[in-house]
């Protein structure tokens, strides 16, 4: 970065007779009178993968980890302090007359004899955070052999122990019967645990065992993290990618993500490994699992809360090439197609139709009115294509108007990049999706990536996009400000080129900070916290601001990609009546630009967002969460130019009221 500058300064020297390049102001044109392309409402979304505790652990509020023993060892994140003389044991199997459902096969058997010492403890996501005054609402199903079991005592405790909240339960029951109780935070904790205690002697059998919080989002009953889902609405986002990524993918074909595994009662969603538990050797997490608590249903209801359209990304018969790369045999992949075809009948169907109606028991009749499908996520190489082509004829075949992504593999380039292209070109493709994880500096460098794309071509989907700033997965990537107002560089160019490039997604969206495996991310919380990072309130600047329709902004002619190291986009909002200008300074000076703004009256007041900071290494943290958020101020605007100080290191957004 600090090489840049000083070159930078030394060629200004050079053609200025020493005046230092950043003393010159440079002037923009704009015509408001010229639309160049309609802004999709598409055009910033998120991407959500159930990666870094990302669903289990972080979105979906359940507090219990492995509620239902089905973890690979089923007792995982349960502890006995005191095992001395109690028993415990885990019955399975589908032949067990105990099983809760087909999918739900172990339960935990608790053995009593006169044993007042035994107690059963959940450790939590890394902890639950418990707040003080706060109510949590917990279940559980519970078989009370012969009423041998007088009461179950249930405590939160804190990391000393101590007793946080209480409640207790008296199973009446031999048979499954559900139990539920409410308790109420005494003393706000990060690292609370719950633990039951047994009153009476002999044999209790114990499943679901399940803590919400009771403030979820919208109030709805064992649902999503308030303060999570609260920072993607905040972005406005015009799409929800779900659920990946590679976890789409598996590692293997039987371990990718079947959305229908996902919907339906919710003890009867089959948990399973992620597989992202111990896929880097930086961060294993063996106790990652996808209970599916969150699932597709789930999905298709947040993405109509914050007002995104739903776009699923599903299996095309190909598991992750960075794993084993299994194939299903072409004369194989119809169950993968149907998942498909039924995907779109579950999001769309009438109420009448098989899927149709499963959405509609689970509580929504109404269509989610889905209208974007993927098939695969990161494949590459002619197997894709192969596969890409019988999936494309099939949807189409029974739902024309459903428009189909593709994707391009894991690279903005090479080999695999330029193949995946040319072959979707030749098969119409209607929206490409590519991925970069790539350097600050190539995202500087490349904010004219799509000024050549062909207009006539495939609709570009930038789906996976960060900057890394050691190089890509690595575990020392931060979400520093060099990182974030790169990617505001790129994203002027992204938005410039709004006519073919028509939904853009950050990735990965969110990270626990002692569960994660992939950083940088663009939402970091903790079990009680939450904050957007530098880049989030990047992605917000441009979604919030995104307009209606693209106006051209150039210097001399040219697009704005770097020279003198800014960069500039501009769109109008027919809506807001509003000429809105994005200018990014990446230069370690602050520049004067002037606006020349022709073909629009204007009014007398502006607004101008910033969002700076002084260092390339800055960052929000749990700490100073928002160290680098965007500050507001008016602006007032003066007849002819408009005369604008760009600071050193600054994303700005000019917002100009027409008349
Ligand atoms: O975002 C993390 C991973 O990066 C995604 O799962 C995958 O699609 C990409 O390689």
């Amino acid at each position: 970065m600090k090489k840049n500058v000083i070159s930078r300064i030394i060629i200004g020297g050079l053609l200025f007779s020493g005046i230092c390049v950043n003393a010159q102001k440079t002037t923009l044109e704009v015509d408001a009178s010229k639309t160049v392309t309609k802004i999709q409402p598409t055009m910033f979304g998120l991407f959500f993968e159930d990666i870094n505790f990302a669903a289990d652990g972080g979105l979906y509020a359940e507090m219990i980890k492995n509620r239902s023993f089905e973890f690979d060892k089923p007792l995982m994140g349960w502890e006995q302090p005191n095992t001395k003389r109690s028993s415990m044991n885990q019955e399975s199997g589908s032949a067990s007359p105990m099983k809760l459902a087909a999918n739900n096969t172990n339960f935990c058997r608790v053995e009593i004899y006169n044993d007042k010492g035994y107690t059963l403890i959940n450790e939590g996501f890394r902890g639950m955070g418990v707040k003080k005054d706060a109510k949590y609402n917990l279940s559980l199903k519970a078989a009370n052999h012969n009423g041998a079991i007088k009461k179950i005592i249930i405590q939160l405790i804190d990391k000393d122990q101590k007793v946080i909240g209480e409640t207790s339960i008296v199973p009446k029951s031999d048979q499954w019967t559900n139990y539920s109780a409410q308790i109420i935070g005494t003393q706000t904790e990060a690292k609370a645990k719950l633990k039951l205690t047994f009153e009476g002697n002999g044999i209790i059998d114990l499943d679901m065992i399940s803590l919400f919080p009771e403030d979820t989002w919208k109030g709805r009953k064992n649902g999503l993290r308030k303060d999570l889902v609260q920072l993607l609405d905040d972005v406005k986002p015009g799409f929800l990618r779900f659920p990946g990524g590679c976890i789409v993918e598996g590692r293997t074909l039987s371990d990718r993500y079947q959305w229908k595994k996902s919907v339906g009662n919710v003890e009867e969603r089959k948990t399973m490994m992620n597989r992202w538990n111990v896929e880097f050797n930086h961060k294993q997490t063996p106790d990652y699992f996808q209970s599916f608590g969150l699932g597709f249903y789930e999905y298709f209801q947040l993405s109509e809360d914050i007002g995104a359209e739903p776009l699923p990304i599903l299996s095309c018969g190909m598991a992750c090439q960075y794993n084993t790369g299994e194939l299903a045999p072409m004369d194989e992949l119809d169950p993968y197609i149907q998942d498909a075809l039924d995907l779109i009948e579950f999001a769309n169907g009438a109420v009448t139709t098989n899927w149709g109606k499963i959405r509609s028991d689970m509580g929504h009749p109404k269509p989610f009115n889905l209208k974007y499908i993927g098939v695969g996520n990161e494949q590459w190489g002619p197997a894709y294509i192969e596969r890409y082509k019988v999936f494309e004829q099939a949807i189409k075949a029974k739902y024309p108007n459903i428009i189909i992504v593709s994707g391009s593999g894991p690279s903005p380039k090479g080999e695999h990049f330029d193949y995946a292209m040319k072959e979707l070109k030749k098969l119409n493709a209607e929206l490409v999706d590519e991925h970069y994880y790539e350097s600050p500096k190539w995202f500087r460098e490349n904010a004219g990536r799509y000024d050549n794309y062909d207009r006539k071509g495939p609709k570009i989907f930038a789906g996976e996009y960060a900057a890394q700033s050691v190089s890509g997965a690595n575990p020392n990537n931060r979400n520093n400000w060099e990182c974030a107002f790169s990617e505001a560089a790129f994203m002027t160019g992204l938005e410039r080129n709004a006519e073919v490039v028509q939904l853009t997604s950050y990735a990965p969206l969110m990270a626990h900070e002692e569960a994660w495996q992939w950083t940088p991310d663009m939402i970091w919380f903790n079990n009680l916290q939450s904050y957007g990072s530098a880049n989030y309130y990047v992605q917000q600047l441009f979604s919030t601001n995104k307009g209606t329709d693209l106006l051209n902004i150039t210097k001399d002619g040219k697009a704005l990609i770097g020279q003198n190291d800014l960069y500039a986009s501009a769109v109008k909002d027919v809506n807001s009546k509003e000429i809105i200008v994005k200018l990014v300074n990446t230069a370690a000076t602050s520049q004067e630009v002037n606006i020349d703004l022709k073909g629009t009256k204007l009014g007398s007041k502006g607004t101008l967002i910033r969002l700076a900071s002084a260092s390339t290494q800055d960052e929000n943290t749990f700490a100073d969460p928002k160290k680098i958020t965007p500050k507001q101020s008016e602006y007032k605007i003066t007849k002819g130019k408009q005369d604008l100080n760009l600071p050193a290191y600054s994303v700005t957004v000019l917002k100009l009221k027409m008349n």
